[in-house]
């Protein structure tokens, strides 16, 4: 097939759109490579105070399905598998980056590879939980129809950790500052030799380049790939220590959308 048949075929943005996935995907590999020893110590205690809300979600979760078996994409060192290991007897993580999987801890199995691809028959999770991951995937669509697959009938997809696009609209100014202030990429600049500013906005790509997660858009993508019974929970945990100690202090588990950076969603396979 020439060049020109494979466009027909594939329509314009198609071969673009593999082209940036790669990328991205290379992006993430070659920057978490770089950044495994130091991402538990940077975002240690993040962790720790985001794990409240984490673990009500998944407590209600494995409540709604009796499954045993999770799945955690882009597990990194295991943050989301030792909240999981709660609720469920066993976890397995996938990761693009090696030495992410090297550091990781909490897990009955890791996997080195890509979330697109994944290694599992039809049907073998209960629950498939994305945390801070989904940003780094370019193609959601390639994304929601493997986790689809994967998740055995009534299990669910757990995503959280992502940027609602309405609130960094909505405050785009005070969004920049506190990236110049306390955003990850001022965490890891001063902290990781050999940071590359434009490999991480690349590896970050729907929080940068894509200007955060539009959730309409978002579910109905899911919808497309067969998910059902969404819910969303805006939340304000993740992004600074001062900040989650305030929410944490006050009892404020849930904001308004407008008010609120993050969201978690859950999507069903009937
Ligand atoms: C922000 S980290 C989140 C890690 C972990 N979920 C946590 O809660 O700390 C994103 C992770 O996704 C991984 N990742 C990025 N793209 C991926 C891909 N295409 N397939 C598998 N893992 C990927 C990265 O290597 C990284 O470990």
């Amino acid at each position: 097939m020439t060049k020109k048949d494979e466009k027909e075929v594939l329509g314009p943005g198609d071969n673009e759109g593999a082209e940036l996935g790669a990328r991205v995907r290379e992006a993430n590999r070659r920057f978490f490579d770089r950044i495994a020893d130091q991402y538990e110590t940077i975002n240690e205690r993040i962790f720790t105070q985001t794990a409240p809300l984490t673990e009500d979600i998944l407590k209600e979760l494995s409540e709604q399905n009796q499954g045993e078996v999770a799945l955690d994409l882009g597990c990194g060192t295991g943050n989301i598998s030792r909240r999981i290991a709660r609720f469920y007897q066993r976890s397995y993580g996938v990761d693009i980056s090696f030495n992410m999987l090297k550091e990781a801890r909490g897990l009955s199995g890791r996997i080195a590879g890509d979330c697109l691809e994944l290694p599992f028959k039809d049907n073998s999770f209960a629950l498939v939980a994305a945390y801070g991951t989904l940003h780094h995937i370019y193609d959601f669509r390639r994304l929601f129809s493997e986790v689809h697959r994967v998740l055995s009938p009534g299990g669910f997809f757990y995503i959280d950790h992502e940027v609602d696009r309405k609130f960094l609209r909505h405050f785009k100014a005070a969004f920049d500052a506190y990236r110049r202030i306390y955003g990850m990429d001022k965490r890891y600049r001063t902290r990781v030799r050999g940071f590359d500013p434009e490999e991480f906005r690349l590896a970050e790509y729907h929080a940068h380049e894509g200007g955060g997660i539009d959730i309409d858009e978002l579910q109905e993508t899911l919808s497309q790939a067969g998910f059902s019974a969404m819910r969303v929970y805006h939340h304000g945990y993740g992004a600074t220590s001062l900040t989650n100690r305030l929410l944490s202090l006050l009892g404020i588990r849930r904001l308004p959308q407008f008010f609120a950076p993050f969201f978690a969603l859950v999507a069903k396979k009937e």
